[in-house]
């Protein structure tokens, strides 16, 4: 792989499922050194530093960016924390549903006159292999630089899409910050419905794992549109026909990923509140 030039100095708070998918992804790029501040994460090799509490950073440490990426119900406690020690951070926030007013109020809390600057984004996990998808989000405030470093940081494990308002950061992590799992529910489906007609388990999990990857691979090296691409797939008459016919009334796909979408898009919401 090619090392893209040094990313920006990160204070990365929680490195669970997501921090930890983006900080492979870092680690493999070059990353200024960075403290990591996370309960379990063993440590790291020079110059970088996990740390378990705020009092362990050391003091002359001035991150370029704070990525947030704890659990959002988690993060007031630890933004208060932050302020008196960043007033004027530039603060990534990862964590679903929380939006730049209420983690502004979180960290005001801490120092009433902190003024960091708040840009949301939405990543997923295949951040980890450098297969991500991100949507970024930055309030009129954001200078340039803080843009650029925030981007830096999410191209470096794929791709980054930015959003003109706020709000559509929750369809965001509606389609690709929990996409991944959508998949690997068809993965799952395709592997049982294998089984149901007679495949042995570990043929019917590399026939569905292959298929998933060859597509998922057409798709992003061709620019044909996703639905033309299907219909070279379907010969009138054929049995992939037969299939869609099943998986395209409006009662089926249509209705049951539009209603999906709606539903992360709503949790999303309640999570805000
Ligand atoms: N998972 C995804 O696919 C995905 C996609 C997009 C965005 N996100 C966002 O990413 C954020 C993190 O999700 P996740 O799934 O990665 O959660 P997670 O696996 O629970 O990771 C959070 C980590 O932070 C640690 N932590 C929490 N508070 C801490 C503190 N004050 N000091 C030190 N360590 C602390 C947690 O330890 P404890 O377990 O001990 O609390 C845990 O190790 C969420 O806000 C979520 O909305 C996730």
């Amino acid at each position: 792989m090619t090392k893209s030039p040094l990313l920006p100095s990160i204070l990365l708070v929680g490195c669970g499922k997501m921090g930890g998918a983006m900080l492979e992804g870092w680690l493999a790029h070059g990353l200024a050194p960075s403290v990591i501040m996370d309960r379990h994460l063993p440590e790291l090799p020079a110059p970088h530093r996990v740390v378990r509490t705020l009092d362990a950073i050391p003091a002359e440490f001035k991150p370029d960016v704070i990525l947030l990426a704890v659990k959002p119900q988690k993060a007031n406690g630890v933004l208060a924390e932050l302020a008196p020690r960043f007033p004027n951070a530039t603060l990534l926030s990862v964590m679903a549903g929380r939006t730049i007013a209420s983690l502004l109020k979180a960290y005001r809390v801490g120092h009433a006159a902190a003024s960091p600057i708040i840009i949301r984004s939405m990543p997923n996990t295949p951040s980890a292999l450098g297969a991500g998808m991100s949507g970024l989000y930055a309030p009129p405030e954001a200078s340039e630089k803080q843009k650029k470093q925030c981007e830096q940081l999410l191209s470096a494990v794929g791709e980054t899409v930015w959003v003109a308002q706020e709000g559509l950061i929750d369809s965001v992590a509606a389609i690709s910050g929990s996409g991944p799992a959508y998949v690997f529910l068809l993965a799952e489906l395709l592997e049982q419905a294998g089984v149901e007609q007679g495949l042995d388990a570990k043929t019917a999990r590399t026939l569905a794992r292959g298929t998933i990857y060859g597509a998922g691979q057409m798709l992003h090296q061709l620019p044909t549109d996703a639905a033309e691409l299907r219909r070279n797939v379907t010969s009138p008459g054929g049995t992939t026909e037969a299939a869609l016919k099943v998986l395209m009334a409006s009662d089926a796909w249509p209705q049951a990923v539009s209603t999906a979408i709606s539903a992360a898009v709503n949790r999303a919401k309640e999570l805000a509140s």
